[in-house]
């Protein structure tokens, strides 16, 4: 790339970072996972050489190659660099699962081209709840951040219009890494995306910090659909820390297989709460969430706080069902200090997502156990919407759900009257609340 169009680019980075002889590289932050620290230590980031720097092109007419091309040529130590105040598109599926021990610094805009045609046969795609990728990260120790600089645009409004005419459209998610093991994503804003924002699979050893969510509709009879903050699928030791989220749908979803999760200091607004599932929905399949570590957050405009959704069973001899049955378990799930403004319900634990009813529900209780899960220090007010009603734990049948605890629930309905909560099946002696419907 010319290097005059470099030097004209470089006047919009910080001048502290610019130097006579080029680009300096400003450092990746010291990131710090806290308030709540992984049990397992995140693995040491092989020291990175501060003159090996590839520079995207930023006037190539896909980015997805140019992006690969700086992969390659930075790999194994070196890092890739996306220049300010620059727009750079990606127009083809980008493979970057073959990273070792680089660094991504995005300071422009990445934008996806929103052809959505072209992505239905070619983004690439997952089975699991027909994900779909334009772009996804893998390998090891790998850090892309953006110093709060650089922006991932997802132009959804165009997703979120073609869902409309058609529901089974492919939306891609924003942003997914797959086999990513030991690294770092921050300092991004994230906005607009066509589906979930994040989805973190088959990965392990990650502290995501320091993120930005929202969505900007500009056709208000198309609103943004399924537009997840971060989901978490088959992988382990991952921290999601220090962001804020508007968004629609679940701030942070843990899907099966997740474990040794903490999530923590998150404001999330217009959400549907921070939830583990659903679960349990696929008969034959063997879901497992636990060991997550949920600490202050800020929930405002949700349909729900704190929230575990279980599929129920299936009546006998079914087989191959896709809307419950499915085994598996939940243990070791802490929620602690959370603030609820204008939710629907503070917490909406439910062991009958999706049946049709209570009866038939415990007729068939569900396979999937939860059990050791902890709420405490839970403050706020609720909206409107079951006033006085605040929360709900329903679980399909006692023996399936096992300690299951409340403790310091201070959360109110809007109006004066006293906070109730609906518990079903649920062993009230170690729920601190005014358990009043079954
Ligand atoms: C995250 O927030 C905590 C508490 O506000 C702070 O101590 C920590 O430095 C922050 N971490 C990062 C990486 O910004
Ligand atoms: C809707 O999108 C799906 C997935 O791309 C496609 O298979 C289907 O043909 C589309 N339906 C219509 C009516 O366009
Ligand atoms: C806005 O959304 C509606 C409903 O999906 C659609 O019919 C209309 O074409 C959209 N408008 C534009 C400008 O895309
Ligand atoms: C909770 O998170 C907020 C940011 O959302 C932060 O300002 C505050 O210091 C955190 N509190 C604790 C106790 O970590
Ligand atoms: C929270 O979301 C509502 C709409 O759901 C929006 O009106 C409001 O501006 C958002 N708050 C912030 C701080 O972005
Ligand atoms: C989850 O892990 C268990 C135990 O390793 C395994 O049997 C199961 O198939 C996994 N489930 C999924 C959805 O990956
Ligand atoms: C429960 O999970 C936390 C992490 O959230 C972990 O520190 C703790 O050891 C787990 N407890 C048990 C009994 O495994
Ligand atoms: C909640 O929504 C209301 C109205 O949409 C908005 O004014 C308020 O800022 C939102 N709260 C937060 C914390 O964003
Ligand atoms: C389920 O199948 C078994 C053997 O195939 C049969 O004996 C049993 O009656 C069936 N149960 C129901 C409820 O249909």
């Amino acid at each position: 790339m010319r290097h005059s169009l470099i030097t004209a680019l470089l006047g919009t980075v910080p001048a502290a970072t610019i130097t006579t002889t080029g680009f300096s590289l400003p450092a990746l932050p010291n990131l710090i996972a806290g308030p709540k620290t992984p049990s397992r230590p995140f693995p040491l980031s092989a020291a990175r050489h501060p003159s090996r720097i590839c520079f995207v092109d930023p006037e190539a007419p896909d980015a997805g190659p140019a992006l690969i091309s700086a992969a390659r040529d930075c790999n194994n130590g070196g890092t890739i660099v996306l220049l300010p105040e620059t727009t750079y598109t990606i127009a083809s599926p980008t493979d970057l699962t073959f990273l070792r021990s680089i660094d991504i610094l995005i300071l422009g805009t990445i934008v996806f081209s929103d052809d959505v045609e072209y992505w239905q046969a070619r983004a690439f795609g997952y089975a699991y709840q027909d994900s779909h990728l334009f772009w996804r990260f893998g390998g090891r120790d790998v850090n892309i951040y953006g110093l709060g600089i650089g922006v991932i645009d997802g132009l959804g409004q165009t997703w979120w219009t073609a869902k409309r005419r058609n529901e089974t459209v492919y939306r891609p998610h924003l942003f997914g890494t797959d086999g990513l093991y030991g690294g770092s994503i921050s300092g991004l804003n994230m906005k607009n995306s066509p589906m979930w924002f994040n989805v973190i699979m088959n990965s392990r050893d990650i502290l995501i910090t320091d993120i930005n969510i929202w969505n900007e509709v500009t056709n208000s009879s198309s609103p943004p659909a399924n537009t997840d903050g971060w989901d978490t699928y088959r992988s382990t030791n991952i921290v999601i820390q220090n962001s804020t989220i508007n968004n629609y749908d679940d701030c942070v979803s843990f899907k099966p297989n997740s474990t040794d999760i903490i999530v923590q200091n998150l404001q999330c607004n217009g959400s549907h709460g921070i939830s583990v599932g659903s679960l349990g929905q696929y008969q034959g399949q063997y879901d497992i969430v636990e060991d997550v570590y949920v600490y202050n957050i800020s929930m405002s405009n949700a349909s729900d706080g704190a929230r575990i959704k279980i599929w129920p069973g299936v009546p006998p001899n079914t087989t191959g069902s896709s809307s419950g049955g499915g085994a598996g378990y939940v243990r070791n799930i802490t929620y602690e200090l959370f603030y609820n403004m204008n939710n629907d319900w503070a917490i909406e634990l439910t062991q009958c997502y999706f049946a049709s009813s209570l009866e038939a529900c415990n007729a068939y209780p569900a396979v999937l156990q939860i059990e050791d899960i902890v709420f405490k220090d839970f403050y706020g007010t609720t909206s409107k919407k079951h006033d006085p009603k605040v929360g709900t734990l329903v679980c399909s049948d006692p023996s399936v759900c096992k300690n299951i605890r409340a403790e310091n629930i201070v959360v109110s309905p809007p109006s004066a009257a006293t906070a109730q909560w609906i518990c079903t099946n649920m062993d009230e002696e170690l729920l601190d609340v005014n358990c009043v419907v079954a």
